[in-house]
This record gives C-alpha cells, sequence and structure tokens, in this order.
C-alpha cells in the first residue's frame, strides 16, 4: 500500500442496529473510524433497499461532524447524488454503467462540494477509468456483488487494486483507494498489501461484540502487511 496515506477504517452503517443509528455511529467513531459509508440501494441498480438523503440529514442534525462516505448503487444517479451533497454528504462514489453520462455526475458530485469517486463491481473493467481518474478523488473496487453485506470476500480483486493502485501512481493524483465488500480482521491486510487505503466493513465491526477491539485489530493487520 502507499505508505504515505494514513489507513482509514469505513463502518458501513448497513449493518448497524438502525433503531439506534446515532449511537450506532458516534460508538464506531469513538472507536477509532475514520469515516462512515453509507450504503444507499433503491431495488432498482441493486436488489435491495436502503436509505436516502433524510437519514444522512438526520445523522448530521445529530450532530455527526466526521466524513460520510456516501456509495450510491442506484439508478438513475444525478438526482440522489445532488440531494445526498445537500443532506452533508463528504464523499459520493457511484457505479458508472448506472449514470447515463459519467463525466457530468462527477462534475456535478464536486460542484456540490463534495468528493467524487468511481465504484467497479467484481466484474466491471478498469477502461471506466481511462477517462475519468483526473477528475476523481476516490476509486472503491467492490469485493462482492452490491446489494447485500455479509457476503463472502471475491479474492481476485486483489489484483484490480494492485492495477489501479498502479494508475493512481501513475497519475500523481491524491486519489483513495477503497475496497468494499467482505472485509474482516484475516483478509484487510492482503487488501493493504495489494494497495487499497480505505476499508469499508460492515458485518465485521457492527457484528462484533467490542468495536474498539475490531478496529484496532484492522488496524495492526494493515500495519503488519505495510510491513
Ligand atoms: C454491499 C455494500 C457494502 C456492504 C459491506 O453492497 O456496498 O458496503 O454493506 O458489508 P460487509 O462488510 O458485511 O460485507
Ligand atoms: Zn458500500
Amino acid at each position: 500500500m502507499n505508505q504515505s496515506r494514513p489507513a482509514w477504517i469505513a463502518p458501513s452503517i448497513l449493518a448497524a442496529d438502525f433503531a439506534r443509528l446515532g449511537a450506532e455511529v458516534d460508538a464506531v467513531l469513538a472507536a477509532g473510524a475514520d469515516l462512515i459509508h453509507f450504503d444507499v440501494m433503491d431495488n432498482h441498480y441493486v436488489p435491495n433497499l436502503t436509505v436516502g438523503p433524510p437519514v444522512c440529514a438526520a445523522l448530521r442534525k445529530y450532530g455527526v461532524t466526521a466524513p460520510i462516505d456516501v456509495h450510491l448503487m442506484v439508478r438513475p444517479v444525478d438526482r440522489l447524488a445532488t440531494d445526498f451533497a445537500k443532506a452533508g454528504a463528504t464523499w459520493i462514489t457511484f457505479h458508472p454503467e448506472a449514470s447515463e453520462h459519467v463525466d457530468r455526475t462527477i462534475a456535478l458530485i464536486r460542484e456540490h462540494g463534495c468528493r467524487p469517486g468511481l465504484v467497479l463491481n467484481p466484474a466491471t473493467p478498469l477502461g471506466w477509468l481511462d477517462h475519468t481518474l483526473d477528475q476523481l478523488d476516490m476509486v472503491l473496487l467492490m469485493s462482492v456483488n452490491p446489494g447485500f453485506g455479509g457476503q463472502q470476500f471475491i479474492s481476485s480483486v486483489l489484483d484490480k487494486l494492485r492495477a489501479v493502485r498502479e494508475r493512481i501512481a501513475a497519475s500523481g493524483r491524491d486519489i483513495r483507494l477503497e475496497i468494499d465488500g467482505g472485509i474482516k480482521v484475516d483478509n484487510i491486510g492482503a487488501a493493504a498489501a495489494a494497495g487499497a487505503d480505505t476499508f469499508v466493513a460492515g458485518s465485521a465491526i457492527f457484528g462484533s461484540a467490542d468495536y474498539a477491539a475490531t478496529v484496532c485489530a484492522m488496524r495492526g493487520a494493515i500495519a503488519t502487511a505495510a510491513g
């Protein structure tokens, strides 16, 4: 992994207790999380339905000041991207095949004061980065097919991570490389070694008895992988 870049842990609220969402977010931030990963599913682009902009706005109103990393699994993208920017998102990532005009969506996110990123599914080719990387602040590689938490990590993404890390290095730009899906204490080191610097984890953190111990173990595994 790029050693000049601190590792960020991004718990996914998908695995939190939604009845106590504010307290859950407070708890993972107190446990050492760096940003809050906010999975948005529309029962159209993916076969599941989660939460929209009012829930993001409610977290801001509740007092959450940490960066909110909105992962849009929706089609179309632009309207919701704009609404999430207004609702307090910090980062907004989307799946390029879900947008009619990818360059326009990236620009829209930035115009609304957020940091844009593209999300590539396990079978989505890296060619989507050819004419977009210089506009992006993040690339998110999915290590499961999107739609559900608690799935198993697809290890072929490790080669993809290495390839994207090379492209980011060649770009010379400050672009985060995020990995999402099936991340646990026992595979986070491999993802870090392959080039990831931002790690989404839902069930591994919210399903554990001690959030701080889990985040700490993840950081330990990342540090070991970095040598
Ligand atoms: C899947 C979501 C992921 C997922 C991660 O569509 O984008 O963020 O919730 O959950 P775990 O860590 O449980 O695989
Ligand atoms: Zn996600």
